[in-house]
């Protein structure tokens, strides 16, 4: 019989919408968060190197020392932050690095705080851990971005992790230093660790990036190579874990995990020394599509409220069209334009509907003008 843990667990709708939108012909996706840019050349060159020098063996749990260097090595050149080598441990992916951070700090019916709207999978990490979710509400008129005083209300004796984002799916908002600093305060009062999940970092367009570790080294990190460096079915990331749970958290992944793939390790060092212009033109882009998307949702005269900063998401209000955002979601999809219903990210987002700029501007144009098309025959 499937186990209640797992009988609990709630599909990834963005999936769903993919699989229905992959079944229609001439959909452009605005539903999926995968770069459509190629990693790196040299990315590639040291994966294939890598390989023919027969690097296909199993390593360390907690991955290559030349990797786990490199990765300190990031922390020290990005924000100027000392991080032994020792805290960092290899994953195959942000996703695996989550779930060791949630198996290291949480026991059964221990409560992980997190913002609402949230990153889909966030609960049901907490739930396979036999955990309980509590939620604080964001607001858009507050550019989705946290309140330390909700979380400072919504810690409790049984809080074992607050766990958030930033730059933030589904909302792009970026969290300032202030923020973070005053999470890390609430956390250390309430006796519970921050789990930051920074995958998007290095895709911010008009606010200063800053990683949990300037303010604390009592927090899990989590970064991986998906977004930054477009390596989303590579799986590689990693995880920065406080001092005290190091020992804890390499056991887990030489259990669950064995290793992270030896020559996708290899190629992780190439991408870390990508040139910075490379990655700032990335962003350009990026950020050149977020203004082409933020100004139709305007112009379709749909309550945004906010300016996404980063990531590659933005949050849109369809409360003022017919129907529930999942109807609307079905129009749209009906329309050639796939996105995804905000129901995934929390109740608080279930009157919107997330749209990626992950997707070249062309396409974008063209769902604009589908959805130009769509809306001038819809009654309001
Ligand atoms: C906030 C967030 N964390 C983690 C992931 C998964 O990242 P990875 O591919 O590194 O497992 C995603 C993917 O969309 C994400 O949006």
């Amino acid at each position: 019989m499937v186990s209640q843990r797992a009988a609990d667990v709630t599909p990834f709708i963005a999936m769903d919408v993919l699989e229905r939108a992959n079944e229609l012909d001439d959909v452009i996706h605005l539903e999926v968060g995968e770069p459509d840019f190629a990693p790196p050349d040299r990315v590639i060159e040291t994966a294939v190197d890598s390989l023919r020098a027969g690097h296909t063996t199993y390593t360390a749990a907690r991955g290559k020392p030349e990797l786990r260097r490199a990765i300190a090595a990031h922390y020290d050149r990005e924000y100027g932050v000392d991080i032994d080598p020792d805290r960092v441990v290899v994953t195959p992916g942000t996703s695996p690095g989550l779930f060791l951070a949630m198996a290291a700090l949480v026991d059964p019916g221990d409560e992980v705080v997190l913002t609402d709207p949230h990153y889909a999978c966030y609960p049901n990490f907490v739930r396979v851990v036999d955990g309980e979710v509590r939620t604080v509400t964001l607001r858009a008129s507050e550019g989705f971005r946290p309140r330390v005083d909700d979380f400072a209300a919504a810690v409790g004796p049984d809080t074992s992790a607050l766990l958030c984002n930033s730059p933030a799916n589904p909302t792009g908002a970026v969290m300032d230093g202030e923020t973070l600093a005053g999470l890390a305060e609430v956390a250390a009062d309430a006796d519970a660790t921050p789990v930051v999940d920074e995958v998007y970092h290095g895709l911010s367009y008009d606010a200063a990036e800053h990683t949990m570790l300037e303010y604390t080294d009592d927090a899990f990190v989590l970064n991986g190579f998906s977004k930054r460096f477009a390596m989303t079915g590579w799986r590689l990331g990693w995880v920065i874990v406080p001092p005290d749970y190091v020992d804890a958290v390499n056991r887990l992944a030489q259990n669950v995990l064995i290793c992270a793939p030896n020559f996708v390790q290899d190629a992780g060092v190439a991408a870390l020394e990508t040139p910075p212009d490379r990655l700032d033109e990335i962003r350009e882009t990026y950020r050149e599509r977020r203004d082409l998307l933020v100004d139709a949702v305007e112009g379709w005269g749909l309550d945004l409220g906010y300016t996404p900063q980063g990531a590659y998401y933005l949050l849109a209000d369809v409360s003022d069209l017919p129907g529930d955002a999942l109807d609307v979601a079905d129009l749209f999809l009906e329309a050639g334009v796939a996105v995804t219903p905000g129901v995934d990210f929390g109740d608080a987002a279930s009157d919107y509907l997330r749209f990626s700029y992950a997707t070249d501007a062309d396409a974008i144009e063209t769902a604009i003008e589908r959805i130009d098309a769509l809306l001038a025959t819809v009654e309001r």
